[in-house]
Protein backbone atom coordinates (compact mmCIF):
# COMPACT_ATOMS: atom_id res chain seq x y z
CA UNK A 1 0.00 0.00 0.00
CA UNK A 2 1.73 3.42 -0.80
CA UNK A 3 2.38 6.10 1.27
CA UNK A 4 3.56 9.07 -1.08
CA UNK A 5 4.68 10.93 2.86
CA UNK A 6 7.29 8.14 3.79
CA UNK A 7 8.48 9.37 -0.58
CA UNK A 8 12.00 10.61 -0.39
CA UNK A 9 10.76 14.42 -2.46
CA UNK A 10 7.51 15.24 -0.29
CA UNK A 11 9.92 14.01 2.66
CA UNK A 12 12.93 15.87 2.07
CA UNK A 13 10.77 19.44 1.17
CA UNK A 14 8.54 19.21 4.33
CA UNK A 15 12.05 18.82 6.54
CA UNK A 16 13.04 21.55 4.74
CA UNK A 17 9.89 23.63 4.98
CA UNK A 18 9.04 22.81 9.07
CA UNK A 19 12.51 23.31 9.94
CA UNK A 20 12.59 26.86 7.85
CA UNK A 21 9.19 28.08 9.81
CA UNK A 22 11.29 27.06 12.95
CA UNK A 23 12.25 30.42 12.54
CA UNK A 24 8.81 31.99 12.93
CA UNK A 25 9.13 32.53 16.34
CA UNK A 26 9.78 36.63 17.21
CA UNK A 27 8.10 37.86 13.49
CA UNK A 28 4.64 35.57 14.24
CA UNK A 29 4.70 37.38 17.95
CA UNK A 30 5.40 40.73 16.51
CA UNK A 31 2.51 40.33 14.25
CA UNK A 32 0.11 38.79 16.54
CA UNK A 33 0.83 42.40 18.41
CA UNK A 34 0.39 44.41 15.16
CA UNK A 35 -3.11 42.47 14.57
CA UNK A 36 -4.73 41.74 17.75
CA UNK A 37 -8.65 41.90 17.94
CA UNK A 38 -11.39 41.63 14.99
CA UNK A 39 -9.78 41.21 11.59
CA UNK A 40 -12.11 42.49 8.61
CA UNK A 41 -11.73 41.31 5.67
CA UNK A 42 -9.86 44.54 4.65
CA UNK A 43 -7.57 44.31 7.00
CA UNK A 44 -7.14 40.77 6.47
CA UNK A 45 -4.67 41.78 3.01
CA UNK A 46 -3.09 44.00 5.22
CA UNK A 47 -2.12 41.15 8.07
CA UNK A 48 -1.29 38.57 4.86
CA UNK A 49 1.26 41.43 3.30
CA UNK A 50 2.75 41.92 6.95
CA UNK A 51 3.16 37.47 7.00
CA UNK A 52 4.30 37.49 3.67
CA UNK A 53 7.76 35.84 5.20
CA UNK A 54 5.69 33.68 7.90
CA UNK A 55 4.89 30.24 7.86
CA UNK A 56 2.80 29.49 10.21
CA UNK A 57 2.50 25.99 9.84
CA UNK A 58 0.24 23.64 11.06
CA UNK A 59 2.00 21.20 13.66
CA UNK A 60 3.93 18.10 11.88
CA UNK A 61 1.12 15.71 14.19
CA UNK A 62 -1.34 17.86 12.38
CA UNK A 63 -0.46 17.52 8.64
CA UNK A 64 -0.37 13.93 9.62
CA UNK A 65 -3.78 14.53 11.13
CA UNK A 66 -4.69 15.95 8.03
CA UNK A 67 -3.17 13.24 5.55
CA UNK A 68 -4.86 10.41 7.99
CA UNK A 69 -8.43 11.98 7.69
CA UNK A 70 -8.47 12.88 3.86
CA UNK A 71 -7.22 9.16 2.96
CA UNK A 72 -10.40 7.43 4.98
CA UNK A 73 -12.43 10.01 3.83
CA UNK A 74 -11.49 9.84 -0.02
CA UNK A 75 -10.56 5.83 -0.14
CA UNK A 76 -12.03 4.53 -3.22
CA UNK A 77 -12.71 7.66 -4.43
CA UNK A 78 -11.52 9.08 -7.78
CA UNK A 79 -13.16 12.52 -7.86
CA UNK A 80 -12.34 13.55 -4.39
CA UNK A 81 -12.43 17.36 -3.52
CA UNK A 82 -10.27 18.84 -1.03
CA UNK A 83 -10.46 23.07 -0.09
CA UNK A 84 -7.88 24.78 1.75
CA UNK A 85 -8.56 28.24 3.35
CA UNK A 86 -4.53 29.65 4.13
CA UNK A 87 -1.95 27.97 1.98
CA UNK A 88 1.08 29.97 2.87
CA UNK A 89 3.95 28.18 1.65
CA UNK A 90 2.21 24.78 1.28
CA UNK A 91 2.69 22.38 3.91
CA UNK A 92 -0.74 21.18 4.93
CA UNK A 93 -1.42 21.40 1.20
CA UNK A 94 1.40 18.57 0.78
CA UNK A 95 -0.12 16.48 3.25
CA UNK A 96 -3.79 16.68 1.65
CA UNK A 97 -2.25 16.22 -1.81
CA UNK A 98 -0.40 13.02 -0.39
CA UNK A 99 -3.66 11.60 0.89
CA UNK A 100 -5.49 11.70 -2.34
CA UNK A 101 -2.14 10.76 -4.84
CA UNK A 102 -2.39 7.16 -2.73
CA UNK A 103 -5.93 7.04 -2.93
CA UNK A 104 -5.67 7.16 -6.68
CA UNK A 105 -6.45 11.01 -7.44
CA UNK A 106 -8.37 13.77 -6.87
CA UNK A 107 -8.12 17.75 -6.09
CA UNK A 108 -7.02 20.21 -3.86
CA UNK A 109 -8.05 23.59 -4.24
CA UNK A 110 -5.94 25.92 -1.78
CA UNK A 111 -6.03 29.66 -1.81
CA UNK A 112 -3.77 32.13 -0.37
CA UNK A 113 -3.77 36.51 -0.28
CA UNK A 114 0.02 36.54 -0.82
CA UNK A 115 1.39 36.32 -4.89
CA UNK A 116 5.09 35.57 -3.53
CA UNK A 117 3.69 32.35 -0.98
CA UNK A 118 1.62 31.14 -3.92
CA UNK A 119 4.30 31.11 -6.12
CA UNK A 120 7.06 29.06 -3.25
CA UNK A 121 3.49 27.00 -2.18
CA UNK A 122 3.36 25.59 -6.32
CA UNK A 123 7.36 25.08 -6.23
CA UNK A 124 7.32 22.96 -3.27
CA UNK A 125 4.25 21.20 -4.31
CA UNK A 126 6.11 20.35 -7.62
CA UNK A 127 9.49 19.77 -5.70
CA UNK A 128 7.19 17.15 -3.50
CA UNK A 129 5.72 15.47 -6.82
CA UNK A 130 2.14 16.67 -6.05
CA UNK A 131 1.37 19.34 -8.39
CA UNK A 132 -0.61 17.77 -10.69
CA UNK A 133 -3.11 17.35 -7.95
CA UNK A 134 -3.19 21.11 -6.54
CA UNK A 135 -4.51 23.65 -7.67
CA UNK A 136 -3.18 27.06 -5.98
CA UNK A 137 -5.46 29.96 -5.98
CA UNK A 138 -4.15 33.46 -5.91
CA UNK A 139 -6.26 36.10 -3.90
CA UNK A 140 -9.20 36.03 -1.34
CA UNK A 141 -10.86 33.06 -0.44
CA UNK A 142 -13.91 35.32 -0.18
CA UNK A 143 -13.45 35.39 -4.06
CA UNK A 144 -11.05 32.59 -5.15
CA UNK A 145 -13.24 29.80 -3.49
CA UNK A 146 -16.48 31.03 -5.38
CA UNK A 147 -16.22 28.52 -8.25
CA UNK A 148 -15.27 24.95 -7.39
CA UNK A 149 -15.18 22.03 -9.60
CA UNK A 150 -17.53 20.17 -7.12
CA UNK A 151 -18.76 19.76 -4.07
CA UNK A 152 -16.04 19.16 -0.99
CA UNK A 153 -15.35 15.88 0.74
CA UNK A 154 -13.07 17.52 3.43
CA UNK A 155 -12.41 21.57 4.11
CA UNK A 156 -9.31 23.07 5.97
CA UNK A 157 -9.73 26.04 7.52
CA UNK A 158 -6.27 27.76 8.34
CA UNK A 159 -6.11 31.30 7.53
CA UNK A 160 -7.18 34.06 9.86
CA UNK A 161 -9.30 32.92 12.20
CA UNK A 162 -12.09 35.53 12.10
CA UNK A 163 -12.69 34.59 8.91
CA UNK A 164 -13.42 30.99 9.68
CA UNK A 165 -17.42 31.32 10.13
CA UNK A 166 -17.72 33.69 6.93
CA UNK A 167 -16.26 31.40 4.72
CA UNK A 168 -17.52 28.49 6.02
CA UNK A 169 -21.13 30.42 5.36
CA UNK A 170 -20.20 31.18 2.26
CA UNK A 171 -18.92 27.27 1.45
CA UNK A 172 -21.71 25.73 2.84
CA UNK A 173 -23.89 25.36 0.11
CA UNK A 174 -21.15 23.33 -1.50
CA UNK A 175 -20.18 20.61 1.09
CA UNK A 176 -21.13 16.97 0.36
CA UNK A 177 -23.00 15.67 3.16
CA UNK A 178 -20.91 13.98 5.42
CA UNK A 179 -17.90 16.37 4.66
CA UNK A 180 -15.49 17.38 7.13
CA UNK A 181 -14.56 20.42 8.16
CA UNK A 182 -11.14 20.72 9.85
CA UNK A 183 -10.17 24.35 11.79
CA UNK A 184 -6.88 24.63 12.69
CA UNK A 185 -6.08 27.04 15.84
CA UNK A 186 -9.12 27.24 17.85
CA UNK A 187 -7.66 27.14 21.02
CA UNK A 188 -5.09 29.62 20.24
CA UNK A 189 -7.53 31.75 19.02
CA UNK A 190 -10.41 30.77 21.65
CA UNK A 191 -12.14 34.44 20.88
CA UNK A 192 -11.87 34.68 17.64
CA UNK A 193 -12.78 31.41 16.81
CA UNK A 194 -15.74 31.64 19.43
CA UNK A 195 -18.34 32.58 16.47
CA UNK A 196 -17.12 29.62 14.67
CA UNK A 197 -17.31 26.79 16.88
CA UNK A 198 -20.37 28.05 18.31
CA UNK A 199 -22.43 27.49 14.87
CA UNK A 200 -20.62 24.01 14.11
CA UNK A 201 -21.21 22.80 17.93
CA UNK A 202 -25.03 23.38 17.23
CA UNK A 203 -26.64 20.74 15.88
CA UNK A 204 -29.31 22.79 14.37
CA UNK A 205 -27.20 23.97 12.17
CA UNK A 206 -26.35 20.30 10.38
CA UNK A 207 -23.05 19.65 12.31
CA UNK A 208 -21.80 17.22 14.76
CA UNK A 209 -18.33 18.34 16.21
CA UNK A 210 -15.95 17.32 18.35
CA UNK A 211 -12.56 19.34 19.97
CA UNK A 212 -9.12 17.58 19.53
CA UNK A 213 -6.28 18.46 21.54
CA UNK A 214 -3.85 18.45 19.29
CA UNK A 215 -0.94 21.48 19.15
CA UNK A 216 -2.52 24.98 19.17
CA UNK A 217 -6.26 22.81 18.85
CA UNK A 218 -8.30 21.68 16.29
CA UNK A 219 -11.66 21.32 15.63
CA UNK A 220 -13.45 18.55 13.46
CA UNK A 221 -16.61 18.96 12.20
CA UNK A 222 -18.99 16.40 9.77
CA UNK A 223 -21.57 18.01 7.55
CA UNK A 224 -25.16 16.07 8.71
C1 LIG B 1 -1.73 29.95 9.17
S1 LIG B 1 -1.22 30.35 7.56
C2 LIG B 1 -1.58 28.87 6.64
C3 LIG B 1 -0.61 27.77 6.93
C4 LIG B 1 -0.71 26.58 5.99
N1 LIG B 1 -2.03 26.01 6.00
C5 LIG B 1 0.32 25.53 6.37
O1 LIG B 1 -0.01 24.62 7.12
O2 LIG B 1 1.46 25.68 5.94
C6 LIG B 1 -2.54 31.40 7.04
C7 LIG B 1 -2.41 31.92 5.63
O3 LIG B 1 -3.72 32.36 5.23
C8 LIG B 1 -3.55 33.42 4.33
N2 LIG B 1 -4.82 34.16 4.28
C9 LIG B 1 -5.35 34.92 5.27
N3 LIG B 1 -6.53 35.43 4.89
C10 LIG B 1 -6.75 35.00 3.62
C11 LIG B 1 -7.80 35.19 2.68
N4 LIG B 1 -8.85 35.97 2.96
N5 LIG B 1 -7.72 34.56 1.49
C12 LIG B 1 -6.65 33.78 1.19
N6 LIG B 1 -5.61 33.58 2.04
C13 LIG B 1 -5.66 34.18 3.23
C14 LIG B 1 -2.39 34.21 4.92
O4 LIG B 1 -1.76 35.03 3.96
C15 LIG B 1 -1.49 33.10 5.46
O5 LIG B 1 -0.44 32.80 4.58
Amino acid sequence: MPATLLDDAPRTVLNRLFTAADQDGPALLALRDQFSGEVDVSQAAVAAEAAAEIYMPVAPEVGQLLYLLTRGLTRGRDAALVVEFGTSFGISTIHLAAALRDNGGGRVVTTELVETKAHAARENLAEAGLADLVDVRIGDAFETLRDLPGSIDLLLLDGWNQLYLPLLRLLEPSLAPGALVVADDVTLFAEETRGYLDHVHDPANGYLSTALPFDDGIDLAIRL
